[in-house]
């Protein structure tokens, strides 16, 4: 499969970063090619603009965005990779979700997740988070993303299968970085084919 990451992350030594690049060399090592988009470093804008509102109505999609839509053509498989903000996406993601999944290239409907425009690809979100596994949980935290993110935002992206892994205790200690780091290793390695659509 060609395996896409999409990281949001401006500092390239951070544990963001480490786990894209875990994540990476997993499917590497599965016999998979890997791309990867730095949103930070390539200077993605996130804000939506005018632009985008009238691209949509006469077809002329602003180049940026182009250029992820074809990166996201190229891809079998997706990952995203971004640290927990605030119980949900960093701005950078946030706006790359806005700007590059629009009505008419990504969904037409909005009461179906599962209606997506396009085909099923490999979906994992390998989210870096501050707060432990425990408090995450107990608080509703975990089924809250899994809702919106999971269910809502990757469904409508035609993800399937798609599975979000919270790597909680990120700012731990090194050892407990370090077992995080070997879980993205092998969440790549072990990376899961698109399904087949029962309409395909
Ligand atoms: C603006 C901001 C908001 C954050 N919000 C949360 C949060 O809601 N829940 C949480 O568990 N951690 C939160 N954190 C902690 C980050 O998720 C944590 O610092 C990050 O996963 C560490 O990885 P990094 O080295 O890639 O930044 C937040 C951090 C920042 C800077």
């Amino acid at each position: 499969m060609h395996v896409l990451t999409v990281l949001d992350h401006p500092d390239p030594n951070s544990f963001s970063a480490a786990a894209a690049e875990r994540f990476m060399a997993g499917a590497r090592a599965a016999g998979h090619t890997t791309e990867l988009a730095d949103l930070n470093a390539e200077g993605f804008d996130p804000r939506w603009t005018l632009a985008d509102i009238r691209g949509e109505a006469t077809g002329e999609t602003p180049p940026d965005v182009a250029r992820e839509r074809d990166r996201i053509d190229r891809a079998d498989a997706i990952c995203l990779v971004f640290p927990l903000f605030w119980w949900g996406m960093p701005a950078m993601t946030k706006g790359w979700v806005d700007r590059v999944w629009s009505w008419g290239w990504a969904y037409d409907q909005l009461d179906d997740p599962e209606g997506s425009l396009q085909r099923p690809r490999s979906g994992v979100l390998l989210v870096p988070a501050g707060g432990r596994s425990d408090e995450i949980k107990d608080a509703g935290y975990q089924t809250a993303l899994e809702t919106s993110c999971t269910q809502g935002t990757f469904g409508y992206f035609g993800f399937a299968p798609r599975r979000l892994e919270l790597l909680c205790g990120s700012t731990g200690s090194e050892a407990r970085r370090l077992a995080l780091l070997e879980r993205c290793f092998e969440i790549g390695r072990t990376l899961e084919r698109p399904q087949i659509r029962q309409s395909d």
